[in-house]
């Protein structure tokens, strides 16, 4: 029986130019044979399974084609809703058993990363039929074999790339098509829709490349007849993003007039969007109108359907528009993908790469964007980054392996000494040498450190500023001072940032109960891991921020940002009526305006002091409990900044 080795196609980077190539070959010869009807028997026993987890027509109905024309048959689930899924089986279970029952799964899935877990997971090949709003590799080979065939090579076209470019997930792997192709690229996006920092990243540091963006409206003066500065991009913004550090970009289009090969038109992506933001003001809706200058009058129209408004339909008639011929194409490309694999995919196997290095998940905060595969199906997926090259000398830059969204860190530390160190250039060699005996973690934030018990990486002299009985007499005020503030105690809830900050709300909440006989709800707020991180305390078994006072509590302020983290998080769970903020010390340096409402005291510091707060800490092994205190101390946080002052 035919076997297909296991060679997944998660991103269109999984395949060579020259293997893209070969695919096109062979999807000129099925067009062909479909023409004639001959019958086709090369998948003769290959049973290939389609997991759609998001509505699909042409991608799925064609590869579905594909597969019969070719000889092999389908297994499919009508929808994931009739299938496990909605029972709550995790993806790696599902694929795990599908594979064993079909040889080649094809995936579509809502979270980024979605494919790659697929394809880790299932004993047969994987192809990524879109993941979220990543990538979707198979379209772009629909896309580049109908350009190609209008054009007669892809070397040196410029390609418009309108709409929304942010979720567009077939943009994203044409992107990195044209890259590698050598064409240029043009992006229109709508307003607050560009191209995402980690397309962009990734195209600069493993392309060297980079291109323009025009805005809809100089698109739109285009259109008028307008040919003024167009492909002279107004603001390269994607350049500035990068330091001096960022190779020469070699493949941006010239800057002056030039003529434009193909429109690649796309549909506002509603459905991963939530509130407001599905609420467009202003899309592309390109019409006739954008066919008539001289620049543009050989541009052919692309879409990978399905439109909605954002594209004229008395465009159809136009040979230009070719978007037809794309779904078209569908057929006999995912045919000869199908074949390629049966062909060839075992050599093109054998190139695959060195294992990354991978950063220990327990080491990590999870990956920051909330539409990752890893922060979905958390009960057996750990966040998982790998090192990226650094764009900034003074932060680590990390990827993840799910969904590629980048995590840049200033603080790095070494699990077995537990101390940190401000990241720098120079630590470049430990840093890797610590992540291959798996004893590098990394820390946002300073406090974030201290929290996980690390201490600095050396210490400059320390004093005491507060004592327990201090510790103790601040509480007590600051539960006077609430009293006294809010009168009406029943409206009145807690929340402490995690861990001190929650150490610090139940004692004031015990305080108050003493003072007022009222009891407060509390709860404990980890800002690191966003909605997840509201846990109840003292019992209770829910926690309401919608219409109550909110005082939040925190040990230390300094630059305010964990505070407005934490109040950002807060909005998202409720409105409150209202929000106040107590902390133990208040140090100074805010970068944004907040001002606490209670204080227990005011340590002016300076920038390289450190105050550390060690509030109902447990004793260890069994011993005496170490009193509350608060000690000041400044720090030497880098090896540069030891070698400097020694
Ligand atoms: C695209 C998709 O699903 O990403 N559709 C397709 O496969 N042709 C484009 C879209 O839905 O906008």
């Amino acid at each position: 029986m035919l076997r297909l080795p296991k060679f997944d196609i998660v991103s269109i980077d999984d395949l060579s130019l020259g293997e893209i190539e070969r695919i096109f070959v062979l999807a000129d010869e099925f067009a062909a044979q479909l023409e004639t009807g001959e019958r086709l028997r090369i998948a003769d026993g290959i049973i290939m399974a389609t997991l759609f987890y998001e509505p699909s027509t042409r991608t799925r109905l064609s590869f579905e084609a594909a597969a019969h024309r070719l000889g092999g048959s389908v297994i499919s689930s009508a929808s994931m809703d009739a299938s496990s899924a909605a029972k709550g089986e995790t993806l790696a279970d599902t694929v795990r058993v599908v594979s064993g029952y079909a040889d080649l799964i094809v995936i579509r899935h809502p979270y980024d990363g979605a494919a790659r877990v697929a394809a880790d997971y299932a004993r047969c090949p994987v192809i990524n039929a879109g993941d979220g709003s990543r990538e979707h590799p198979t379209q772009t080979l629909c896309d580049l074999y109908i350009l190609r065939k209008k054009k007669g090579h892809l070397r040196g076209l410029t390609v418009a790339i309108c709409g929304d470019l942010k979720f567009g997930r077939t943009v994203h792997s044409l992107i990195y098509a044209l890259a590698r192709f050598g064409a240029n690229v043009v992006t229109v996006p709508n307003r607050g829709m560009e191209v995402p920092d980690y397309v962009l990243a990734r195209l600069a540091v493993e392309r060297n490349y980079s291109f323009s963006t025009v805005s809809l409206s100089e698109l739109k003066s285009l259109a008028g007849g307008l040919d003024a500065m167009y492909l002279t991009p107004s603001a390269p913004h994607q350049m500035a993003l990068f330091t001096g550090e960022m190779p020469v970009i070699k493949s941006a289009p010239a800057p002056g007039p030039a003529a434009l090969d193909a429109f690649y038109v796309t549909r506002f992506q509603r459905e991963r969007r939530t509130g407001q933001e599905r609420e467009q003001a202003e899309y592309v809706h390109f019409d006739a109108r954008a066919l008539k200058t001289s620049r543009t009058a050989e541009a052919v129209v692309m879409h990978p359907l399905p439109r909605t408004d954002e594209l004229a339909y008395e465009l159809d008639t136009d040979p230009r528009a070719v978007y037809f011929e794309q779904a078209a194409a569908g057929v006999p490309v995912r045919m000869a993908l199908i074949a390629w694999l049966l062909e060839n995919a075992g050599a093109a196997r054998a190139r695959a790469a060195a294992p990354p290095l991978i950063l220990k998940a327990e080491n990590a905060p999870p990956c920051s964007n909330p539409n990752c595969i890893s922060r979905h199906e958390s009960r057996y997926l750990r966040p998982r980054f790998k090192p990226a090259p650094a764009v900034s000398r003074s932060e680590l830059c990390l990827r993840c392996e799910f969904c590629e969204r980048e995590l840049k860190v200033q603080y790095v530390g070494h699990a077995r000494s537990r101390r940190y160190y401000r990241f720098d250039e120079s630590l470049l060699g430990y840093v890797r040498q610590w992540l291959e005996d798996g004893t590098l973690v990394v820390f946002e934030t300073v406090k974030q450190a201290e929290e996980a018990g690390y201490e600095p990486y050396r210490r400059g002299p320390q004093r005491e500023i507060m004592n327990a009985d201090e510790i103790s007499r601040a509480v007590e005020t600051i539960a006077a001072q609430v009293i006294r503030d809010l009168p009406d105690l029943t409206r009145v809830s807690v929340v402490g940032i995690v861990s001190h900050g929650a150490v610090l709300a139940m004692r004031i909440c015990e305080m108050i109960e003493r003072q007022s006989g009222v009891r407060i709800p509390c709860a404990a707020l980890d800002v690191f891991r966003g909605y997840d991180g509201l846990q109840p305390l003292g019992g209770a078994h829910s926690f309401e921020v919608e219409d109550r006072v909110i005082v939040l509590t925190d040990d230390v302020i300094n630059s305010g940002w964990t505070v407005q983290r934490a109040m950002t998080t807060l909005w998202k769970m409720g409105r409150p009526a209202a929000m106040r903020l107590a902390v133990l010390v208040d140090r100074g340096h805010r970068a944004v305006p907040i001002r606490p409402n209670y204080v227990g005291k005011n340590v002016p510091t300076a920038r390289n002091e450190r105050v550390q707060v060690r509030l109902g800490e447990p004793a260890e092994d069994g011993g005496v409990k170490p009193a509350d205190r608060v000690m000041l101390y400044s720090m030497v946080e880098s090896l540069k900044e030891a070698a400097e002052s020694a």
